[in-house]
C-alpha cells in the first residue's frame, strides 16, 4: 500500500467519524428528549401532541431560545416554530427544564388564561424560589380569590386610585426638576424605577420612611433572576445574586412588618397601607395570615409593581421621541387639557386623565410592541384537549402574548409604532393581553397607566428628552436598552 493510499484512508476514516458523530448527535441525542417526554405518554396521547421539537437532553430548546433573545431578532424563536410546523398556534417544546406547550393564538391563549379548572400558575422554578413558595402563585384557588379581593380593591378602578394622583404628581414633578439640574445625563430607566418604586412603597407600606430607595437596586437583581434560564445558586450566576437580593429584601420588610404589627393599632399618625390590610386579614380557617405569606406577597407586589411600569414608561418615552409627529400630537392633547382647565385648579384630575385618549393609545401601542412580559406561564392540571391536540397533565403552558401582539394578521405592520391603529378599534378577545386575562389579570393595570399618564403630562408640556446612545443594544428577555436609556433631560424654553 502506497503512502498516498494510507493518507486517503485516514481522510475517509476522519470523515466517517465526523459523519458518525453528527448522526449520533443529531439522530440519537436529539431524539432522547422526544423519547423521554413524549413516547412515555402512550401512543394515543403522543400522536395527538402539537407539532414541535423537544430539543436536547436536559437543556431542551434553551440554547435556541437564548440565542433568539440575545440576537436582534427575539421573535425568531417563535417565527422559526411557525416556519417549520405551520400556523397551528400551538407547539410542543422544552424550556426552563420542563416539557412545555407554547400557545400563541388569541383563542387558545384566552382559554388557557381563563380556565382555572384546567390550568394553574406554572412559572419557572427560578421565579418560585425568588417569590417564595407561599406567594400569590403558590396559594390555592380559593385563597387566591380571597387575597385578590383584599389586595386589589385599593389599587383597582380609577376612582380608588384618584386619591393617589396628588402623591404621584409630587414624585413626578420633583424627579423631573432633579433630572434637569443634574450636571450629567441620567439613566432614564433607573430613574423611572425610583419613581414607580416610591409610588408602590407608599401604597403598600403606608408611611414607609424606613424603606430606603437603595432597595430598588436589590429589586432589579430580583427581577433579572426571576426568569433566569439557569437557576443555579452558585456565585457568579444571576440567580445566585437574585437569591442574595431576596434575603436582603426580606430582612428589610420583616422589621417593618413587626413594627406595624405591634404599634399600628394605637398610632393615629401612621398612614395605613396594604401591609396593614394583610396584618388584619384572616385566612379560610379564620387564622391570621402566616408571616411568610405576608412577606412574600409584599415582595411580589413591590417587585411586579415597579419594574414593569418603569420598563414600559421608558419605551413609551423612547417611541414618542423617535416619532416626532406622534410626539407632537401627544403634546397637543396635553396642551388642550391645560387650556380647558379652570384657572383656580391646581394639578391634574381623574377626569383630565380620562381625556388623554391619544396618550392612552400610545401607551397601549407601547405595551403591544415592547413585549413585557415575555410570556405567561401555566401548568396543565389534567390532560387537556384543544383544537384536536393534547396538552398533557403536568406540562407547562407558555402563553406567548408577544407572538400575538406581533402577528401581522392581527396587527398590520406589526413592528411599527402606530397609536392610530387603536382609533375606533376594540381588540377581539385574546388579541391584546399586556395585562393577561382571567382571574390572574394584572391588578396594577390602572395604577401603571395612571402613573405613566401623569408623568407624560408634565414631561411633554415642559421637558425635552435626548438619548445619548440611541443605538444602544436591547437586552432581553425583559426588553431594556443595555445602557439603561442614558438621556439628557432639559427644560423647554
Ligand atoms: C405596565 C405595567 C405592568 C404590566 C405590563 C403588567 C403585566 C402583568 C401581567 C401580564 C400579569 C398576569 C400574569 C399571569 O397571568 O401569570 C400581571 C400580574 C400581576 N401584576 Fe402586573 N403588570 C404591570 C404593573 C403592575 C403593577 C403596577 C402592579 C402592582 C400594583 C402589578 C402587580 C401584579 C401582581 C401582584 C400580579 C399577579 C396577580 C395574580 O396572580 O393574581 N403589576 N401583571
Amino acid at each position: 500500500m502506497t503512502s498516498k493510499n494510507v493518507e486517503l484512508d485516514s481522510v475517509w476514516l476522519i470523515l466517517a467519524a465526523v459523519v458518525g458523530a453528527y448522526v449520533f448527535l443529531f439522530g440519537f441525542l436529539k431524539k432522547i428528549n422526544e423519547w423521554y417526554y413524549v413516547i412515555r405518554l402512550g401512543k394515543k396521547k403522543h400522536t395527538s401532541l402539537p407539532p414541535g421539537d423537544m430539543g436536547w437532553p436536559l437543556i431542551g430548546n434553551m440554547i435556541s431560545f437564548l440565542r433568539a433573545f440575545r440576537s436582534h431578532e427575539p421573535d425568531s424563536f417563535i417565527n422559526n416554530l411557525v416556519h417549520r410546523y405551520g400556523q397551528t398556534g400551538i407547539y410542543k417544546t422544552s424550556l426552563f427544564g420542563n416539557p412545555s406547550i407554547i400557545v400563541c393564538s388569541p383563542e387558545l391563549s384566552r382559554k388557557v388564561l381563563t380556565d382555572d379548572e384546567l390550568f394553574e400558575p406554572g412559572y419557572p422554578s427560578s421565579m418560585t424560589k425568588i417569590l417564595g413558595k407561599k406567594s400569590i402563585h403558590g396559594v390555592s384557588n380559593s385563597e387566591h380569590r380571597r387575597l385578590r379581593k383584599l389586595l386589589v380593591a385599593p389599587i383597582n378602578g380609577r376612582e380608588a386610585l384618584s386619591m393617589y394622583i396628588g402623591y404621584i404628581e409630587d414624585i413626578v414633578i420633583s424627579s423631573l426638576e432633579e433630572w434637569v439640574h443634574n450636571s450629567s445625563p441620567i439613566e432614564f430607566l433607573t430613574e423611572w424605577k425610583k419613581i414607580s418604586y416610591n409610588i408602590i412603597t407608599k401604597i403598600f407600606m403606608g408611611s414607609a420612611d424606613s424603606f430606603s430607595e437603595s432597595m430598588a437596586e436589590h429589586y432589579a437583581l430580583l427581577f433579572q433572576g426571576a426568569f433566569s434560564p439557569l437557576a443555579i445558586d452558585v456565585p457568579g450566576f444571576t440567580f445566585h445574586r437574585a437569591l442574595k437580593a431576596r434575603k436582603i429584601l426580606v430582612n428589610a420588610i420583616q422589621p417593618h412588618l413587626d413594627e406595624r404589627r405591634y404599634k399600628n393599632g394605637d398610632d393615629p399618625n401612621i398612614e395605613k397601607g396594604m401591609i396593614d390590610l394583610l396584618l388584619e386579614a384572616k385566612d379560610e380557617d379564620g387564622e391570621e395570615l402566616e408571616n411568610e405569606l405576608i412577606v412574600n406577597l409584599l415582595l411580589g407586589f413591590l417587585l411586579a409593581g415597579h419594574e414593569t411600569t418603569a420598563h414600559v414608561a421608558s419605551w413609551l418615552t423612547i417611541y414618542l421621541h423617535d416619532h416626532p409627529e406622534i410626539l407632537r400630537k401627544a403634546k397637543e392633547e396635553q396642551e388642550e387639557i391645560v387650556k380647558r382647565r379652570p384657572s383656580s385648579q391646581k394639578g391634574l384630575t381623574l377626569n383630565e386623565i380620562r381625556q388623554m385618549e391619544y396618550l392612552s393609545k400610545a401607551i397601549d401601542e407601547t405595551m403591544r410592541l415592547c413585549g413585557i412580559p415575555l410570556a405567561l406561564f401555566r401548568k396543565a392540571k389534567d390532560d387537556v384537549e384543544v383544537n384536536g391536540y393534547t396538552i398533557p397533565k403536568g406540562w407547562k403552558v407558555l402563553v406567548w402574548n408577544r407572538g400575538i401582539h406581533k402577528s401581522s394578521e392581527i396587527y398590520p405592520n406589526p413592528n411599527e409604532f402606530l397609536p392610530s391603529r387603536w382609533d375606533n378599534h376594540k381588540p377581539k378577545a385574546g388579541c391584546f393581553l399586556p395585562f393577561g386575562a382571567g382571574s390572574r389579570t394584572c391588578p396594577g393595570a390602572d395604577l401603571s397607566k395612571i402613573e405613566m399618564s401623569i408623568f407624560m403630562h408634565y414631561f411633554l408640556l415642559n421637558y425635552r428628552f435626548e438619548r445619548i446612545n440611541p443605538s444602544s443594544p436591547v437586552r432581553f428577555p425583559s426588553p431594556s436598552p443595555q445602557d439603561k436609556c442614558v438621556a439628557r433631560i432639559t427644560k423647554l424654553p
